[in-house]
């Protein structure tokens, strides 16, 4: 453990003047030296642009650039030429909404959420179903956070186009049972699409057992650096798609009437891209693939046993699989009050709606109180937080 933390600078900062207990790895999780000495590499020593520059700089990033894609790609089993870059996962989606949506979904058609999706995968849908006439149908989450393989094959019929769904939960934690979705959304003749964001990060993934049709997720939740994403999806499907954005570098032809695309997975890159992020995500995957092991189970285990010991705790969410997320409230303690009372012990916490709106409806609540754990957190800083979370009730109360 102490090898591990050596390699994250963060985890030796302050938050407001006390030690950093850094429980925010949900939102966006720390980077390893390893992955900040990549980036800089590429500002310091072979700085240029891509795909374009035939100098000697120029060739250097892009084979730093093209072989991340190639990482990327043998990280979660697919093919190099069925890897997007994107800015983020946000934008991962985005694409395949408008992309996909545009040419695939007219009236009358459905398109299938649950109600535990993060608004970057429902408001996409929501913009492209007002310009197709689809709709949109959610599938209600049960008590314990989880979504019924029962109710998902009942919401299935001719009209279901496109089903998409997040592979873990983040505000439950829940890991849906997506191999399951994905063999229904199938035989339905329903696309399937995987909002990884939460997913990715803890278990190894490989999109072509999974079969589903696209896959999301963001660099920055993963150990990677901010401002780059990845989309996959399955090749035949992208190659009949047009681009979502257009501009410099995703063209075959151009004339002063209309343009022709290069091939995938380029012809949906267009413009400068994230050349620094991308070859940093490389080094991520290396640090992640070496520490995707149990502790996380562990640690939530014991945080779980621990937290449900506070008076007058409500923890959202009890799946028997999931990622180390625990999100909660505390009966008359705001949730936002808990979290400037911790930031000021210096633990960072996650208080609001966590971009779920319409899960804390159906929940009832307006908000929540979030820690998310990851392997470079501790039995002692468990323990610290629940002994804070105990002082704050007796301060706020
Ligand atoms: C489940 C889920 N989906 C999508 C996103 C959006 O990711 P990003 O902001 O990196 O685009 C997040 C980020 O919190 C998330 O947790």
């Amino acid at each position: 453990m102490n090898k591990i933390r050596i390699d994250f600078p963060s985890l030796n900062q302050t938050n407001r003047n006390k030690p950093l207990i850094y429980l925010d790895s949900a939102a966006t999780s720390l980077t390893p030296n390893q992955v900040i000495q990549s980036e800089l590499e590429y500002y310091e020593k072979y700085r240029g642009s891509v795909h374009r520059s035939v100098y000697e700089l120029g060739e250097k990033a892009t084979n730093a650039f093209e072989n991340s894609r190639k990482r990327v790609a043998k990280f979660i089993g697919a093919s190099e030429k069925s890897i997007v870059f994107t800015k983020s996962a946000t934008e991962s989606i985005n694409l395949i909404a408008e992309s996909w949506g545009y040419d695939n979904l007219s009236k009358d058609d459905i398109v299938l959420l649950t109600d535990m999706e993060h608004h970057s995968n429902i408001i996409p849908w929501q913009m492209i179903c007002k310009k197709t006439g689809a709709k949109i149908k959610y599938l209600k989450s049960t008590n314990d956070g989880t979504i019924s393989i029962e109710e998902f094959r009942k919401a299935l019929n001719k009209n279901v186009k496109m089903v998409s769904i997040t592979h873990a939960s983040n505000v439950f934690g829940t890991i849906n049972p997506v191999k399951e979705f994905i063999n229904l959304a199938h035989k339905n003749d329903s696309k399937i699409m995987l909002d990884g964001c939460q997913a990715i990060p803890h278990m190894k993934i490989n999109v072509e057992e999974l079969g589903c049709d696209f896959y999301a997720f963001s660099g920055h939740k993963m150990l990677g650096p901010t401002g780059v994403g990845v989309l996959y999806g399955k090749e035949r499907l992208l190659e009949k798609m047009e681009p979502y954005q257009t501009g410099g570098g995703i063209i075959r032809t151009v004339t002063m009437e209309s343009s022709t695309w290069t091939s995938i997975p380029h012809k949906f890159e267009p413009g400068t891209p994230m050349i620094g992020q991308v070859i940093a995500l490389s080094p991520a995957i290396d640090y992640l693939e070496n520490c995707l092991n149990n502790h996380d189970n562990k640690l939530m285990d014991y945080a779980i046993e621990k937290m449900n010991s506070i008076n007058g705790i409500s923890i959202y969410g009890n799946a028997a699989e999931r990622t180390p997320i625990l999100s909660f409230n505390i009966k008359g303690v705001h949730s936002l009050d808990l979290a400037h009372f911790l930031d000021f012990e210096g633990i960072t916490i996650r208080s609001g709606h966590h971009c779920c709106q319409p899960l804390m409806q159906a929940l009832d609540i307006s908000a929540c109180a979030r820690a998310s754990f990851y392997f470079y957190n501790t039995i002692d800083e468990v323990d610290f937080l629940v002994e804070k979370i105990n002082r704050a009730i007796k301060v706020i109360k």
